[in-house]
């Protein structure tokens, strides 16, 4: 195995400067000193070597024991079991399955056929992603993200194949809000409660904020651009202080085609991932407002973050064009000291953007905040080699559009007018509660330093996007100045790279805190519990050979921000990614999702036997009922 050579020029690794040991330090000097190791970057030295890796036989802190540490757990294993594996002493039970039935009238999911239209539009959708829990009157209710169907599993034949076929694809679809509950130890669907509800691709929603009525967005069935039909590709959340979800629309691109061969695409379409066929979802087959030939303004009427009351199953869904139109990973809320509302948001595609929203009005408890994502500015982020940053407003007079309308449906566009740092596919965003501190995982992207991003903006290596042709991926954290979410200026570092120190010796090791005991690939979920812990969820390759050897199934680790020690709490099963994380109001239990197993056909997770495999929701829990985070 190749090692690492000690390098005097090392520098403290990211996570593990003594600066961040301690809380409340002074995070510009640490953003100076992070100056001089990138200046290995800027100076084209390779980065990981000199700049995260431990030197051989040199010391490794992170591996310090745990009696001074934060983690209430013995790490596991990577592994590549078709089951989820949890620490010592934790447990874990399916809470719902795709294709589980929320009303005691609809079908129980059918392995051979793997459900009808009729069936799915009653039952839980596939793909699981983002989630969050909301209680009242001491009932809970989990709204859920479906982001896509699995077409290899859900159709028999492994493609859609008549218009029910197509039916059950967008009822697939959308959002669960299902009400779950915990008997004889194991949570499950309340079936025919009065909060369960399936939002698909066909619901009706409002259409809020700037773009509202504008040109682009009128169509033949909807000509005042108000009132569009259903969600889709919602990957990842957010939830607001007054008791609200938000789905956000990631890929939605891949839904529509067109039934003109000839049809000439736009760079607006192009930009975006618009083009003459879909991803074989069939859905312009039977309903054409997804035929691009015959609506062309459909698709600027995707791509949104929508707010949904889960607790209201009579409420329309109110797509938030104040906060952009593009590829939405999730949406991390925080209230400003005075009380604006600030969302961080990633566009995950390579070479796409950081964004950032902040709102006109002020969150006050107990009126009524209802509106407050509908009127706002929108900044896209610019990172500055030497850990500094700022936020810059995509408005007519920085981007030369026309109009805020303008900008919020053509927001790729206006982040690449203001030369926004294009980023490595940025996944989720997640704040630390005890302090101003904001994460966001940067994927991976095999493009950095070779090719540009569909808009035609460079992808140079440097800044936080360290690696040519990144496929690890890292988490890169900021502090706003003065500890302040409206600030323009930011300071940042790299809080973790992935990597493998197994088998590499040079950048794609990763940084010092990333070790053979808990490395991973391709952060994507990412949340802090209450204690301020951050939980790091992969959707990488699980391939478990060369380059990845020994990381085995996607996983699910967590990261304590003040030492940078990262210990992995999960494996998920095979060929699954792991995304999605809610915490039950007694924090006693832990709900994660699991996503795609055997998207190739190798797993019959979570039901044994030749089962079909199905994406779920799982609960994981002390054995003594502890806390978790
Ligand atoms: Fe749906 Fe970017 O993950
Ligand atoms: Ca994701
Ligand atoms: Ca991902
Ligand atoms: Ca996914």
């Amino acid at each position: 195995m190749p090692r690492i050579p000690t390098d005097a020029h090392a520098p403290e690794p990211p996570g593990n400067s003594p600066d961040l040991r301690e809380t409340g330090t002074d995070f510009e000097r640490l953003a100076e000193r992070a100056l001089s190791r990138r200046g290995f970057v800027a100076g084209g030295v390779t980065f990981g070597a000199a700049a995260f890796v431990a030197a051989a036989g040199g010391p490794r802190p992170l591996a310090a024991p745990a009696s001074d540490s934060r983690f209430g757990f013995e790490p596991v294993a990577a592994n590549v079991l078709d089951t989820v594996t949890v620490p010592k002493g934790y447990r874990w039970h399916v809470v719902a399955r795709w294709g589980d039935p929320m009303w005691s009238n609809a079908a129980e999911f059918d392995p051979k056929t793997r459900g009808t239209g009729a069936s799915q539009e009653r039952a839980f959708g596939d793909n699981n992603d983002g989630m969050s829990l909301f209680t009242k009157g001491g009932r809970n209710v989990l709204a859920v993200n479906n982001e896509y169907v699995n077409r290899r599993i859900a159709y028999p034949s492994g493609k859609p194949e008549s218009a029910d076929d197509v039916r059950k694809g967008k009822a697939g679809h959308g959002v669960s809000v299902v009400e779950i509950a915990e008997r004889g130890g194991a949570w499950s669907i309340v079936r025919d409660s009065p909060y369960n509800r399936r939002i698909t691709a066909d619901t009706p929603m409002e259409i809020s904020g700037p773009a509202r009525g504008h040109d682009l967005l009128r169509t033949a069935a909807d000509p005042r651009g108000e009132r569009s039909l259903g969600t889709w590709s919602d990957c990842g959340s957010g939830r607001t202080p007054w008791g609200t979800y938000l789905a956000c629309e990631e890929n939605f691109n891949g839904y529509f085609s067109s039934s003109d061969p000839a049809l000439q695409i736009g760079h607006a379409f192009e930009r975006y991932g618009i083009g003459l066929e879909d991803w074989g979802y069939a859905w312009a087959a039977v309903d054409e407002r997804f035929d691009i030939a015959k609506h062309p303004n459909e698709p600027n009427r995707a791509g949104y973050i929508v707010e949904i009351d889960p607790l209201d199953p009579a409420s329309t869904p109110k797509k938030r064009t104040a906060l952009g139109r593009f590829k939405h990973e999730n949406a991390e809320l925080v209230l400003a000291a005075n009380g604006r509302v600030v969302v961080y948001m990633g566009d995950d595609e390579r070479g796409e953007f950081l964004y950032r929203f902040v709102s006109d009005g002020r969150y006050v408890e107990g009126v009524d905040n209802a509106d407050l994502l509908d009127s706002g500015r929108l900044f896209a982020a610019k990172f500055a080699e030497g850990g500094r940053g700022e936020w810059v407003e995509l408005a007519p007079e920085t981007t030369g559009m026309a109009s805020a309308a303008e900008i919020r449906i053509h927001t790729r566009m206006a982040a690449s007018a203001v030369k926004a740092t294009t980023m490595d596919r940025p996944e989720w965003v997640a704040a630390n509660p005890k302090k101003a501190e904001i994460y966001c995982c940067l994927t991976n992207n095999k493009n950095r330093g070779r090719k540009p991003n569909k808009g035609g903006d460079p992808t140079p290596v440097g800044g936080p996007n360290p690696r040519a042709g990144n496929l690890y991926g890292q988490i890169v954290r900021w502090r706003p100045d003065g500890g302040d979410h409206l600030a323009a200026g930011f300071a940042w570092d790299l809080y973790a790279v992935a990597g493998n120190p197994a088998v590499h010796s040079d950048a794609n090791a990763g940084s010092r805190n990333v070790t053979p005991d808990n490395m991973f690939n391709s952060p994507d979920g990412l949340a802090f519990d209450s204690n301020g812990m951050l939980w790091i969820q992969t959707d990488g390759n699980y391939s478990n050979e060369d380059g990845f050897a020994g990381q085995g199934n996607n996983q699910m680790l967590v990261g304590d921000p003040a030492t940078g020690e990262i210990r992995r709490f999960m494996v998920g099963p095979k060929e699954c990614e792991v995304t999605g994380i809610a915490w039950s109001p007694d924090r006693r239990t832990l709900f994660v999702g699991i996503q795609h197993p055997g998207e190739k056909g190798n797993s019959h997770f979570p039901d044994a036997g030749d089962s079909v495999p199905r994406s779920a929701v799982i609960a994981i829990a002390r054995e003594d009922r502890g806390p978790i985070g």
